[in-house]
């Protein structure tokens, strides 16, 4: 593990890589979007996509009024990190990963794939172009990267576009819920389905945001950060969280459901692994709602949300305490997510060593 350097120290070593940019206040950026330098474009156009990136300044598009995308949904985005570590590099945590998410998304939506290697190069000349904006190391902060696909030309019809935009846009972000590492009580959505198991759930579509918008903004103004879905024929099953995966663990046991309409999370995907590395029995099956009480700890996983811990559960009108059976205290984070997010934490700022090869320098 690398020394690690304190955020404002000005000994810290920055390998050539310029700071981080001053008047942020670095500790309180929470989720939100922040002005950068530029995004990075490439257009399709032809049957091929261009390959020299554009470094647009200003944040703004301009766009056909007949663009796909804003009539009949046909855009698809993904959402990574970059992470100042503590040696003094920037790095990407699994960006291959979301290259091919995006790519099965595309293909959902008759977009044109945008190859892995175009997609990690633009992603690294965004970062590169607005590296002053990764948070410093010992924030807690990162730069969100937001690839975004989708279907630029127009058509009044409905039918695949003929010209395509992919653009990499960057924002420093901190704590996704504003209570930071606290738990959270998710409420169980009832009223609205978020995916049909043959849909679109599965990928990083869109629509799939535009559907859960009211019902994510009907918990929140019932007092819950964070909604969970069951699935659509019965209302039972654990799907996934509006915007992360459900993970719950149990003695030896890493379970999280294998529905085919939840979105593969690189997060899930990542702590997976490291209980796995750890000994723990990973389990993809289906988790009944009954089933969410008995674990000893329940986590939401997800870029943006890290590992957010769920303490409690509302479903009917019933609170479902997690943990309750080996006596967990449901305003404390469980030891092992805690544990579990020191160690990601621990690989993305380069104090661990990165032993599956997931980390990748801008
Ligand atoms: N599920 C949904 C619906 C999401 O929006 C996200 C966020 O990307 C995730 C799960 C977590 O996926 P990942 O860990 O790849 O960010
Ligand atoms: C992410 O975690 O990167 C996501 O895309 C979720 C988003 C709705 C903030």
């Amino acid at each position: 593990a690398a020394a690690a350097g304190s955020a404002t120290d000005a000994a810290a070593p920055t390998n050539g890589i310029p700071p981080p940019a001053e008047g942020l206040d670095w500790a309180t950026l929470g989720f939100q979007f922040r002005p950068t330098n530029c995004y990075i474009r490439h257009t399709y156009r032809d049957g091929a996509w261009s390959s020299t990136p554009e470094l647009v300044t200003e944040p703004y598009i301009k766009l056909h009024i007949g663009a796909t995308a804003l009539h009949y949904g046909a855009s698809c985005f993904e959402g990574l990190k970059a992470f100042r570590t503590a040696d003094g590099r920037v790095s990407l945590f699994r960006p291959d990963e979301n290259a091919k998410r995006m790519a099965s998304s595309a293909a959902r939506l008759l977009i044109p794939e945008v190859p892995a290697d175009l997609f990690l190069s633009a992603v690294k000349t965004a970062v590169r172009e607005n590296v002053e904006f990764v948070p410093p190391y010992g924030t807690g902060g990162s730069l969100y990267v937001r690839p975004l696909l989708f279907g630029s030309g127009p058509k009044i019809g409905l039918s695949p576009a003929d010209e395509f935009t992919f653009l990499v846009l960057v924002t420093p972000v901190g704590d996704y819920y504003a209570g930071g590492p606290a738990p959270v009580t998710a409420v169980v959505t009832t009223d609205y389905d978020r995916a049909a198991p043959k849909g679109v759930g599965h990928v990083k579509v869109a629509g799939n945001y535009a559907a859960d918008l009211l019902p994510n903004t009907l918990a929140k103004r019932a007092g819950y950060p964070i909604n969970l879905y069951v699935d659509a024929a019965d209302q039972r099953s654990v799907e996934e969280f509006g915007t992360s995966n459900f993970v719950g663990l149990r003695g030896n046991s890493y379970v999280t459901p294998n529905s085919p309409s939840v979105l593969p999370s690189v997060t899930n995907k990542t702590l997976a692994t490291l209980a796995a590395d750890a000994g723990m029995v990973v389990e993809r099956r289906p988790v009944d709602i009954s089933e969410a009480g008995t674990f000893d700890e329940v986590a939401a996983c997800g870029t943006a949300v890290v590992i957010t811990a769920v303490t409690r559960i509302v479903y009917k009108g019933t609170v479902i305490i997690v943990g309750e059976a080996v006596g967990a205290d449901p305003d404390v984070v469980g030891p092992r997510f805690s544990a579990l997010y020191k160690q990601v934490r621990g690989i993305q700022y380069g104090e661990l060593p990165d032993v599956h090869g997931w980390c990748y320098d801008v």
